[in-house]
């Protein structure tokens, strides 16, 4: 990498689920002192940062997304005094720290919202979220929906209602509201002073709301071009908010960095990504994408254009904590798409919701595709974000009973949708115990007989495991990572991708399951055995050509 480049550009991000990576203190809750005590792992996968999802004192409606106090350590996740520790020691061994910032809404335990329920209607308090009058007690001040199913607004005791556009109990706040805007400065400050490193900034896109009255009806709001000035979502004022955070963050040195979770159309993602604004977008199209050639390249393409217009980098994810996991989407027959591309379903949902039993998983081919995508996204310009347990191979898991299920979109959706629990089981650390090493006792989601399979420990001993794939492929990135461009090279099928960054470092991914024969040269590193100069199917080699 280019010595005066910063780490964020071309990074690779660790997203940690804290409550599902190692639990100390026996609880079945993963916790920041389970972090701690595997810093050893995290520094021999070879990751520039780590991303900790939110660790905050949270009621657990959404997965620690409902945020009740936003300077805090839930207490069954620690103390303020064990966050610090973490970061010393990640720092110690040279790993960023990426913190998740929830500014769309607050939990309705955090204490703005406990007083707007108290003080009653017309009260400075209620002015910090979207509080409004329905038109008789049982009807809502609009049809509105929110993202996880039902209304996006509920009655409280005096017959006011109150905007959730998540969880019931994730209300709105009101950010033409100084105090709200003041507050998250603090936050940030808070965060930055206790030597974070960047920040990963929750639904950026839907923080301003135009809420003037009369409130259209959801069909009204459907119909209105997405161009700055729609009134719930990707206004063009919300820059206005990052512009006085990008003051924040560049008041430190190094100053602090940020990623946008925007979900907006392309067009529309460097006004995220620009240095004025948060500096970096996720970029989700490959999490979208089918693992097939034309498409990966389609993406890659594009966002590189995107990344250049925005003076930023462009971002790379195949899993997170809201998707089903791409070892299991691969092994799964492509999806339905709708006329724009999109997928009909978020991918691998069908299959979540059949309990894991149709369509036919074909585990093995899934794992295959998974690790040569990793390959193939691991050597593009940009920043690499993986998600805890793609390096052991995991897939999604399915046999979750109702009785365990936590996701709100389960509960909300009358059961029609399973939601994200599958891909948020705790981790295999061993292939034995009552959680499989994640803790001394159980674990808060129901693991599965078949992760014993893919425990770090049986991985790391064993040099053709995805988890010695990633070591290699990570520590050889450190060393091969160049200046952000990529030229591609014609192939002789339609099927095979080939690629070469500007210092001979070249790749390969042949998509199908036809082998692909070329002059090799240097072979570096391959996600699955290689039969001399012939890449078989599903494969991604990167060499020196
Ligand atoms: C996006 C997060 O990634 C997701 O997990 C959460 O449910 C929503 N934002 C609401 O906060």
């Amino acid at each position: 990498m280019p010595e005066s480049a910063p780490w964020w550009r071309q990074g690779a991000v660790y997203q940690i689920y804290p409550r599902s990576f190692a639990d100390a203190n026996g609880d079945g809750l993963g916790d920041i002192a389970g972090i701690t005590s595997r810093v050893d792992y995290l520094e021999t996968l070879g990751i520039d940062a780590v991303w900790l999802s939110p660790f905050y004192p949270s009621a657990l409606a959404d997965g620690g997304y409902d945020v009740a106090d936003y300077r805090d350590v839930d207490p069954r996740l620690g103390t303020l005094a064990d966050f610090d520790e973490l970061v010393a020691v990640l720092h110690g061994r040279g790993i960023r720290v990426v913190v998740d910032i929830v500014p769309n809404h607050t939990s309705d335990r955090h204490e703005w919202f406990q007083r707007a329920l108290a003080a009653g209607r017309g009260s400075p308090e209620r002015e910090r979220y979207i509080f409004r009058e329905g038109p008789d007690d049982t009807t809502p001040p609009t049809d509105w929906v929110s993202m996880f199913g039902g209304p996006a607004w509920q009655r409280v005791h005096d017959g006011q209602w109150y905007l959730h556009n998540f969880a019931v109990e994730q209300p709105d706040l009101d950010w033409s509201h100084p105090e709200v805007r003041a507050d998250f400065v603090t936050t940030l400050r808070f965060w930055s002073d206790r030597g974070v490193d960047g920040f990963r900034i929750d639904v950026a896109h839907m923080l301003t709301k135009d809420m003037s009255e009369p409130l259209l009806s959801r069909s009204e709001l459907d119909a209105l071009p997405v161009d700055g000035l729609h009134p719930m979502v990707d206004r063009d004022d919300v820059h206005e908010v990052y512009a006085e955070w990008r003051r924040v963050f560049e008041s430190y040195d190094p100053p602090r960095t940020a990623v946008a979770e925007a979900w907006v159309h392309k067009s529309r993602v460097p006004l995220y990504a620009s240095r004025e604004s948060l500096g970096q977008a996720f970029n989700f199209d490959l999490l979208q994408a089918d693992f097939d050639a034309g498409q990966f390249r389609r993406v890659v393409q594009e966002n590189l254009e995107l990344a250049h217009a925005s003076g930023s980098s462009s971002t790379w994810v195949l899993s997170n904590h809201d998707v089903v996991r791409h070892a299991t989407r691969y092994g799964l027959p492509h999806p339905a798409r709708a006329a724009n591309g999109d997928p009909v379903r978020k991918q691998g949902t069908d299959w979540v919701v059949s309990g894991g039993v149709a369509p036919d998983l074909d585990r093995a081919a899934g794992e295959r595709r998974a690790r040569a995508a990793t390959l193939f996204m691991l050597a593009l310009p940009g920043a690499s974000y993986l998600y805890q347990g793609e390096e052991l191979g995991l897939h999604e898991v399915a046999e979750i009973p109702a009785s365990s299920r936590q996701d709100p979109t389960f509960f909300r959706s009358g059961g029609a949708d399973f939601g994200r629990d599958g891909c948020r089981v705790p981790l295999p650390w061993r292939p034995d115990g009552t959680s499989y090493g994640f803790g001394t006792d159980g674990a808060h989601l129901p693991q599965p007989q078949w992760f014993a399979d893919y425990a770090v420990s049986l991985e790391e001993g064993d040099p053709r495991s995805t988890l010695s794939l990633y070591r290699h492929a990570l520590a050889l990135r450190r060393s091969l990572q160049t200046v952000e461009q990529l030229e591609w090279v014609p192939t002789a099928r339609d099927d095979v991708l080939h690629f070469r960054r500007p210092n001979g470092w070249e790749v390969v991914t042949a998509f199908g399951e036809t082998p692909y024969a070329l002059d090799l040269g240097d072979v570096l590193v391959s996600s699955s055995p290689l039969h001399g100069d012939e890449l078989p199917g599903a494969t991604t080699v990167w060499f020196r050509g």
